[in-house]
C-alpha cells in the first residue's frame, strides 16, 4: 500500500469483509486504476461504470473473478501475481495430500477430546504416500511443482491436461495420459487448473464413479472445478476415501453445509499461497502491476496484454 500511496491518489476499502457491490460500482466512477482481491467480482457492469478505468491489478495468480474478455475490449489491461506462490501452494498442497493420508486432523481431534485411552494397533490407520499413484489435474507451474515433491515421496505421477508439459515429463518422470486414466488409476487426485467454464465441475458424479475406492481428492485451485453435492455423496458414500479442500462452492462453506459433517474431509480457509514471504511479493507485484498500468505501461505481469494496443 505504501508504494501504491507514494504513486497516486488511492481510495482504500478498510472493511474485513470484500465491499458490497454497491461500493464497488460507486466507487470505480472516476477510477484510473483498480487493485481487486479474488473475492471482488470484476465484470462488464463494473467497467461500465468507471470510463477511465486503465488497468486492473488482481492480487493473486487466479483471475476466475474478473472478465478478461470484457477488460480487453475496453482496453482495460488486467495484471496477476504468477510464479511467486508457485511453491508455497505446492507446499500446501502436499500438506493437505500427507494430512489427509495419514489422518492428522482427525488425530488431533481425538487427543483434544481426551479420547486418547492408549496406543492402538487399529487406530487411526491411514494410506501410505510413498509408492502411491498420484494424478495431477493441471500441469502448469503449480501442478509440475507438486510432481517434483511426489517424486522425492517415490510416489508414480500422471497427469491430464489440455496442454502438454514436455519439460515436466522429462525432468519429474510425469506421465501424460487421458483424464480417465488418471481418474480411474490414482490413489491420489490433486487438482491445479484454472477455473473457465471449461473446468467447471470437471470433477462431479460421472468422474467419482470412476475413481478408486482409496483415493484421496485434494483441491487447492478453485472450488467450483469440483461438483460439491457430487462430492459429498462420495465421500459419504464410500465411492472416494477422503478429500482436502482449500477451496469450496461457495466461499466461505456455510455453517451447516452437509461437507462438515463428513469426518473424512479436512477444509481449511483458501489459505494455499497464505506464507508470510509470498502474500508479501503477491501484495509487491500487484502494485507493481497497478503503477505500470496507471502509467500506460505494460504491466510486469499482464494476463491481456493487447489490451494496451485496443483504443481506450
Ligand atoms: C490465487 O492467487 O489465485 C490463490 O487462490 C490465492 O493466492
Amino acid at each position: 500500500m505504501e508504494r501504491i500511496y507514494a504513486s497516486c491518489d488511492a481510495k482504500t476499502w478498510e472493511g474485513e469483509l470484500p465491499p458490497p457491490r454497491e461500493v464497488i460500482l460507486e466507487n470505480v466512477a472516476d477510477a484510473d486504476g483498480l487493485l481487486s482481491l479474488l473475492t471482488d467480482k470484476i465484470d462488464a457492469e463494473v467497467m461500465d461504470k468507471a470510463p477511465r478505468l486503465k488497468v486492473i491489478s488482481n492480487c493473486a495468480v487466479g483471475f476466475d473473478n474478473i472478465d478478461i474478455a470484457a477488460a480487453t475490449k475496453r482496453g482495460i489491461v488486467v495484471g496477476n501475481t504468477p510464479g511467486v506462490l508457485t511453491e508455497t501452494t505446492a507446499d500446501f498442497a502436499f500438506a493437505l495430500l500427507m494430512a489427509s493420508a495419514r489422518r492428522i486432523v482427525e488425530g488431533d481431534k481425538l487427543v483434544r477430546a481426551g479420547e486418547w485411552k492408549t496406543w492402538g494397533p487399529m487406530i487411526l490407520l491411514g494410506q501410505d504416500v510413498h509408492a502411491a499413484t498420484l494424478g495431477i489435474i493441471g500441469l502448469g507451474r503449480i501442478g509440475a511443482a507438486v510432481a517434483r515433491r511426489a517424486k522425492g515421496f517415490g510416489m508414480k505421477t500422471r497427469y491430464f491436461d489440455v496442454n502438454r508439459n514436455l519439460q515436466a515429463e522429462q525432468e519429474l518422470g510425469v506421465e501424460f495420459t487421458d483424464l480417465d486414466r488418471v481418474l480411474s488409476e490414482s490413489d491420489f487426485l490433486t487438482i491445479h487448473t484454472n477455473l473457465t467454464p471449461e473446468t467447471h465441475h470437471l470433477i462431479g458424479a460421472e468422474q467419482f464413479e470412476k475413481m478408486k475406492r482409496n483415493c484421496i481428492l485434494v483441491n487447492t485451485s478453485r472450488g467450483p472445478i469440483v461438483d460439491n453435492m457430487a462430492l459429498y455423496e462420495a465421500l459419504r458414500d464410500g465411492k472416494i476415501a477422503y478429500a482436502a479442500l482449500d477451496v469450496t462452492d461457495p466461499e466461505p462453506i456455510p455453517k451447516g453445509h452437509p461437507l462438515l459433517t463428513l469426518q473424512n474431509v479436512i477444509i481449511v480457509p483458501h489459505i494455499a499461497s497464505a506464507s508470510v514471504a509470498t502474500r508479501t511479493k503477491m501484495g509487491l507485484m500487484a502494485a507493481d502491476n497497478l503503477i505500470a498500468g496507471l502509467k500506460g505501461e505494460m504491466p510486469p505481469n499482464a494476463v491481456n496484454p493487447e489490451a494496451l494496443k485496443m483504443p481506450h
